[in-house]
C-alpha cells in the first residue's frame, strides 16, 4: 500500500490533486493534512469536509501556538523583507513540519504539495519534506494545469466546484498577513480596487477621531493593550480589529521573489505594523546607538533567511541568540496613535531606558556645555583638512 500525505487547502488546485495522486502518480491512499495557523475559521472548516469527503483520511493540525511563537521572534527581529511582513513565510516550515510528522506517522513514502513552479512556497516546504528524506511530488508544478482543465477533471471524478465566479486573485491568510496576488494586480501599474481589502477598512472612512493605544513590551514581546494583558494569539487578533479599524496595515509593492522574478504584492497586516512599529520605538529608547545600527544588519539577514524559507540553517539560530540578547531589556510601553491609516508612536517608557533628561534638556545644566567645544575641535577634522588642500582646489574646475 502506498501513502502520500497531501498538504491541504481545501481549494480547487489541492483538491484535484486528490484524485490525481492516485490516477497519475499510482499512490493507492491520499491523506489530506491541513494546518491550522490562524486562517479564518471556515476555510479550516471547509478544508476538513472536502478532506475527509474526498480523500482516504483527513488531519486538521493546530499550529497557532507555535506559529504564536514564531511571530513573537519576528518581532524582536523586527521582521520586514522589502517592506512584507513575512506571513506567510514565516508559516510554510511550520506547516511543513506537521505534514512531516503526519507522513512519518502514516508511513507514507511521499510528500504532496500544491505549490507552483513559480513561487517561494515550493521552495520554502520542500527545503523540510528533504530535511526529513521525503519524495516530494508538486502536480501543479509539474502538469501545468489550467483552470479550465481542474474544472472539468474535478467534476469528472464527483467533485464539487464552487459556483463562484472566476476566481480573480490568489489569496493566502494567516494570523500576521494577508496577502492578494494574481489576476488584474499583476499588471503594478493598476491601482487596486478597494474589494481586495478585508481587514483592513479604507482610510478614508476610518474614525474620525484618533485612538491612542498602549502596548507593554517584556524582552521584546507583546504583553498587554491599553493594561490588558492577553495571550499572544489573542493580542494579535485583537489589535488587528482595532487597527483595522483604522485603515492600518496596508502595503502595495513589487517584491523580489527567491527565484528572481519581481512580483506585485498586495498585503494587509495591521497588528503587524503597530507591533512592529511600537517596537522599534522602544528599542529606541533601550539600545544603544551601536547596538541599534549593528541589529539593522542582523535584521536584514534574519528576514531574508525567513523569506528564503532556510530557518534550518544554523545562521538563523546564531542570529536569534543576537536578537534575543538584545531584547532582555527591550521592557516597558508605547503609546501609538492610529488615525486614518497611519500608526504614529506618541510616548515611550521603560525602565531600561538609557534616555537622560537631565543631560539632554534645554532647561537643565546637568552637565557643563562647555565641554563640547573640545569634541567639537576635533570632529570633522579630516574633513575640513581635505577642503583645505591646495592640490585639489587646483584640479576643481
Ligand atoms: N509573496 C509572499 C511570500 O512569498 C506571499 C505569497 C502568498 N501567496 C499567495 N498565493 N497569495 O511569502
Amino acid at each position: 500500500m502506498s501513502k502520500v500525505v497531501l498538504s491541504y487547502s481545501g481549494g480547487l488546485d489541492t483538491t484535484v490533486c486528490i484524485p490525481l495522486l492516485k490516477e497519475n502518480y499510482g499512490f493507492d491512499e491520499v491523506i489530506t493534512v491541513t494546518v491550522d495557523i490562524g486562517q479564518p475559521e471556515e476555510d479550516i472548516i471547509v478544508a476538513e469536509k472536502k478532506g475527509s469527503k474526498y480523500a482516504d483520511k483527513h488531519y486538521t493540525i493546530d499550529a497557532k501556538e507555535e506559529y504564536v511563537k514564531a511571530l513573537f521572534q519576528l518581532i524582536k527581529a523586527n521582521g520586514d523583507y522589502e517592506g512584507y511582513v513575512l506571513g506567510t513565510a514565516l508559516a510554510r516550515p511550520i506547516i511543513a513540519e506537521k505534514i512531516v510528522e503526519i507522513a512519518k506517522k502514516e508511513g507514507a513514502e511521499a510528500i504532496a504539495h500544491g505549490c507552483t513552479g513559480k513561487g517561494n512556497d515550493q521552495l520554502r516546504f520542500e527545503n523540510i519534506f528533504f530535511q526529513y528524506g521525503f519524495k516530494v511530488i508538486a502536480p501543479m508544478r509539474e502538469l501545468n494545469l489550467t483552470r479550465e482543465w481542474e474544472i472539468e477533471y474535478a467534476q469528472k471524478h464527483g467533485i464539487e466546484v464552487p459556483v463562484t465566479k472566476d476566481k480573480p486573485y490568489s489569496i493566502d491568510e494567516n494570523l500576521w498577513s494577508r496577502s492578494v496576488e494574481g489576476g488584474k494586480l499583476e499588471d503594478p501599474s493598476y491601482i487596486p480596487p478597494e474589494d481586495i481589502y478585508e481587514w483592513t477598512c479604507n482610510p478614508k472612512k476610518a474614525p474620525e477621531e484618533p485612538e491612542i493605544i498602549k502596548i507593554e513590551f517584556e524582552k521584546g514581546v507583546p504583553i498587554s493593550i491599553n493594561d490588558e494583558k492577553m495571550d499572544g494569539l489573542s493580542l494579535i487578533k485583537t489589535l488587528n480589529k482595532i487597527a483595522g479599524n483604522h485603515g492600518v496595515g496596508r502595503t502595495d509593492m513589487v517584491e523580489d521573489r527567491v527565484l528572481g522574478f519581481k512580483a506585485r504584492e498586495n498585503y494587509e497586516h495591521p497588528a503587524a505594523t503597530v507591533l512592529i512599529t511600537a517596537h522599534k520605538d522602544l528599542e529606541k529608547l533601550v539600545l544603544s546607538r551601536r547596538e541599534l545600527k549593528f541589529k539593522s544588519i542582523v535584521e536584514s539577514e534574519w528576514a531574508e533567511l525567513v523569506y528564503y524559507g532556510l530557518t534550518n540553517d544554523p545562521l538563523f539560530k546564531d542570529l536569534n541568540e543576537f536578537i534575543d540578547s538584545t531584547q532582555e531589556r527591550v521592557s516597558g510601553w508605547v503609546k501609538v496613535k492610529l488615525f486614518k491609516g497611519s500608526v504614529m508612536p506618541v510616548a515611550r517608557y521603560s525602565p531600561y531606558s538609557l534616555y537622560r533628561e537631565d543631560l539632554v534638556s534645554f532647561d537643565k545644566k546637568g552637565i557643563d556645555q562647555k565641554y563640547a567645544e573640545g569634541y567639537s575641535m576635533f570632529h570633522g577634522l579630516q574633513g575640513r583638512i581635505y577642503k583645505s588642500l591646495k592640490i585639489i582646489e587646483d584640479r576643481e574646475p
